[in-house]
């Protein structure tokens, strides 16, 4: 543990009590758009009556995507925006907080327009998650860091579930499969200069079969 000097704890109490300020002051008076009140109410029907807390993820994701939206990045969660969601619940703030701490899919500091999300785990490492991780570095991003333009945030994660096309990242809400340095590059570069990109398997094969066929088990029963 790092043991801070005395006037250097006292600069970094004021550093964070005035950052906290900064976060209240802008996003203090959040509020649902016309549209997102909708859906938020629409969310809420799904539970049962005395149940709505359980929306607690849905809004905290709604939430998570109106601060995107108004920052032209994948959004986070400023704590005035989880007290917001808490107070709609009629839930105390904490048990919100636990919530968003608790899941990864929740940012609670602010990322980039993209935020890459590349996994580690050992079948994507097995695959060469070094390389994409590699391609990334060498575009300038550092892990847990979002680059000067605000354009990328870098942050490695644990097998999100797509290990049969190892290896993969998710992009926002999109997963990049099949990887290798210079597909990753490619993808960055076209993100960079907004150019469309297209998720799922990059070397062409369907989902997650046999590159070349079969593709159905119909075929896979003819070719026997
Ligand atoms: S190990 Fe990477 S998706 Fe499962």
């Amino acid at each position: 543990m790092t043991i801070l000097p005395d006037d250097k704890l006292s600069q970094s109490t004021t550093d964070t009590a005035l950052e906290n300020e900064a976060i209240r002051e802008k996003w203090g008076d959040f509020a649902w758009t016309e549209e997102n009140a909708a859906k938020a109410k629409d969310i809420v029907t799904r539970y049962p009556p005395g149940r709505q807390q359980s929306a607690v993820m849905p809004l905290l994701d709604l939430a998570q995507r109106q601060v995107g939206a108004d920052t032209n990045t994948q959004g986070w969660l400023p704590v005035p925006v989880i007290e917001f969601v808490a107070a709609e619940l009629g839930m105390p703030y904490m048990r919100a907080y636990e919530v968003a701490t608790f899941y990864t899919m929740y940012n609670l500091v602010p990322v980039g327009r993209y935020h890459v999300q590349v996994c580690g785990t050992t079948p994507c490492m097995l695959r060469g998650s070094d390389d994409v991780l590699a391609a990334c570095k060498n575009k300038g991003m550092i892990k847990g860091k979002t680059t000067p333009d605000g354009l990328f945030t870098l942050t490695e994660v644990e097998c999100l579930g797509v290990c049969a096309n190892a290896p993969m990242v998710q992009i926002n809400d999109d997963n990049f499969e099949d990887l290798d340095y210079d597909i990753m590059t490619d993808i960055l570069e076209k993100l960079a200069n907004d150019e469309p990109v297209t998720p799922g398997p990059q070397t062409g094969r369907q989902a997650s079969c046999p590159e070349g066929g079969p593709t159905t088990l119909k075929h896979m029963a003819e070719a026997e």
